[in-house]
């Protein structure tokens, strides 16, 4: 039996694929992946068999797995990667060492490098908090959004299924104040938008009204959240020179 890879593919734009992920995927003639990646991955996909697979339940997705990987492995398109919110966990287990998963770029990575921020700027956030608001309230027992959000915190925000007013109302009330936040949508893809603004302002800038919420499909838009102060702090640099006065370098 072939392996099943499980190939981290990114927000959608193939040029962040790892060279891994792009050996591997050729090698598979049989492809598993849903939207958006049929489309922006097309040129790497073309002439290979492509599946959806919430086409199948659980069960048939295996039994086809198991017939398909008989004579050549089988790919399966990880948006992102699997680090958060990875939806094949379960395949990865019933195929057990079968299954070889490839890191890829997650979609807070792209999000990080497009506004050219680090997430954790030191002296102004102590922690990031990866979370989606669907997942908090699907869980029981987890703490509110509310309480999550704090000065010194970043949010990452995934699969918001929260209006928009909604979102900035219950963020206001955990950061106790105005915050930046910036809206990132379709990253690395066709349309790719960015709003960048604060909680009093980004309705206003954001101007779909309804939008940056889940769809009724299940699947959620694409678009990811990001909130903190990491977004405009100036940044102190005094932390240069002191770690290269401890280290003993020389000015100059
Ligand atoms: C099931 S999660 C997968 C996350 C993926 N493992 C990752 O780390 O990027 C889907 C959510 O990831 C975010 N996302 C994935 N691709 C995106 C993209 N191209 N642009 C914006 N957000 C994206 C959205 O919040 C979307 O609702």
């Amino acid at each position: 039996m072939k392996p099943v890879y499980f190939i981290g593919s990114g927000p959608g734009d193939p040029e962040l694929l790892t060279l891994r992920g792009a050996r591997l995927l050729q090698s598979c003639a049989t492809v598993y992946a849903f939207p958006p990646f049929g489309e922006s991955f097309g040129a790497l996909l073309a002439g290979k068999n492509l599946y959806d697979p919430f086409d199948f339940d659980f069960e048939a997705l295996l039994e086809r797995l198991q017939r398909q990987r008989q004579r050549q492995p089988v790919a399966f398109l990880v948006p992102g990667d699997q680090t958060w919110f990875f939806p094949f966990q379960g395949l990865i287990e019933a195929l057990g060492d079968d299954a070889q998963v490839i890191p890829g770029v997650s979609s807070a990575n792209a999000a990080s490098a497009i506004l050219k921020r680090t997430l954790n700027l030191s002296g102004v956030c102590s922690r990031s908090l990866i979370l989606s608001p669907r997942n908090l309230e699907e869980t029981s027992g987890a703490p509110a959004l509310e309480s999550l959000a704090a000065p010194g915190v970043t949010l990452v925000i995934y699969m918001n299924h929260l209006p928009l007013a909604d979102l900035v109302a219950r963020l206001r009330k955990g950061y106790g104040r105005d915050e930046p936040i910036a809206l990132l949508q379709q990253i690395g893809l066709p349309g790719q938008r960015v709003v960048r603004g604060t909680l009093d302002t980004i309705e206003a800038l954001w101007r779909t009204p309804g939008a940056c919420s889940g769809s009724k499909t299940g699947r959620s838009d694409l678009i990811l959240i990001l909130v903190g102060e990491f977004l405009t702090a100036a940044v102190d640099n005094s932390w240069w020179d002191l770690r290269r006065d401890r280290e003993g370098f020389e000015a100059g």
